[in-house]
């Protein structure tokens, strides 16, 4: 029987509670494959759908030309720029996405990768595991300090600030780079400093970079930049793959120009520049900024409410909390968009 409800597609599994909630308002398609569509089955399975949730994917602006349905992309993270927007706004069809839900789990890892690389944690482990632990040495694994360093964060948004509050604990004097100053009352709070971006280079123990990709911030840190900080600093990258250059961080790394990197975002992921695998100063993760099941979670219910309420249903029906293309209302047909 054909059902009235709209269609959406999900790109990847999800918690079953959060898919059975989006059932109760849709009829669902999950990809449960495990593995990323490709952008010819993303454009195929998405052709006849009003919604998508997006999670992880690169959705191509083909998809947008060819799903005349297609009101909302309701995107499992806070960061969108696998979003088509110049081809969805035109069309009147919203992007959302899931902010503030994962700040404090994000900041952990940046700092599990902070500490892990000035302590050369992941260095020190294959060390005792390879069996090369024979006996002491004064300078044996030896690190840079974290307490009382010099902590410089860009990009101070909510999860920088979370990174921020955190040097809090480790008496760090906190530098930071923003496009805009913070308002003095979280400065304040926060006992950080805005300085122009190559200061904070210059002068941090620890980078970490924190803001959103945009096409003014790719390879924001290239040759010029890693040249500016200390031989003894670390860089650590929770933000997005692009906006490193990670051949000119390669290069860097191997002629020690810094101390290491801790990385969990890259260049063309799920791919690696390979040198990155040959370093033993650079701590890997694979883009697990916001993987605890609780995040997760909330991630996803956050998704589903803004992909409930874009597609015209639920209680906030027409009001998606996290619309990040609000122009896309100009652009909405009369009848048959989403029912904002
Ligand atoms: C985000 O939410 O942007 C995280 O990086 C996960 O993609």
């Amino acid at each position: 029987m054909q059902s009235d409800k709209q269609k959406i597609l999900v790109t990847h599994a999800i918690f079953p509670d959060v898919i059975a909630r989006l059932q109760t308002h849709f009829d669902v398609e999950v990809n449960d494959s495990g593995t990323a569509l490709t952008e010819a089955e993303l454009i195929r399975r998405g052709a006849d759908k009003d919604g998508l949730m997006v999670i992880g994917d690169r959705i191509p602006a083909e998809l947008i030309a060819q799903a005349p349905r297609l009101k909302a992309l309701a995107n499992m993270a806070v960061g969108y720029n696998n979003l088509p927007l110049d081809a969805m706004t035109p069309r009147g069809i919203v992007g959302t996405n899931t902010p503030d839900v994962l700040n404090e789990t994000t900041a952990d890892l940046g700092w599990a990768l902070l500490m892990a690389t000035a302590r050369r944690i992941t260095e020190a482990e294959h060390y005792l595991r390879a069996g090369k632990w024979q006996s002491w040495h004064y300078d044996m694994l030896t690190g840079v300090d974290i307490h009382g360093a010099t902590l410089g964060v860009v990009g101070m948004g909510r999860i920088g600030q979370a990174v921020a509050r955190r040097a809090l604990g480790f008496g760090m004097r906190v530098i930071y780079h923003n496009r805009s100053q913070v308002a003095p009352e979280i400065e304040q709070a926060l006992h950080a400093e805005w300085v122009d971006r190559d200061t904070l280079l210059r002068q941090a123990d620890h980078v970490v970079l924190v803001l959103p990709y945009t096409p003014q911030a790719h390879h924001l840190i290239g040759a010029r930049e890693l040249q500016l900080m200390k031989p003894t600093a670390t860089l650590v990258n929770i933000a997005r793959g692009g906006i490193v250059d990670d051949a000119a961080l390669v290069t860097a790394l191997r002629e020690k120009r810094i101390a290491g990197a801790g990385l969990d975002v890259f260049e063309g992921e799920p791919a690696l520049h390979p040198g990155l695998l040959e370093l033993n100063n650079v701590v890997l993760t694979p883009h697990i900024g916001s993987a605890s099941i609780p995040t997760r979670r909330a991630m996803a219910n956050l998704a589903a409410d803004n992909l409930i309420a874009a597609l015209g249903v639920g209680p906030h029906a027409g009001n998606p909390p996290n619309v990040v293309n609000p122009d896309a209302r100009l652009h909405r047909p009369a009848s048959g968009g989403a029912q904002a």
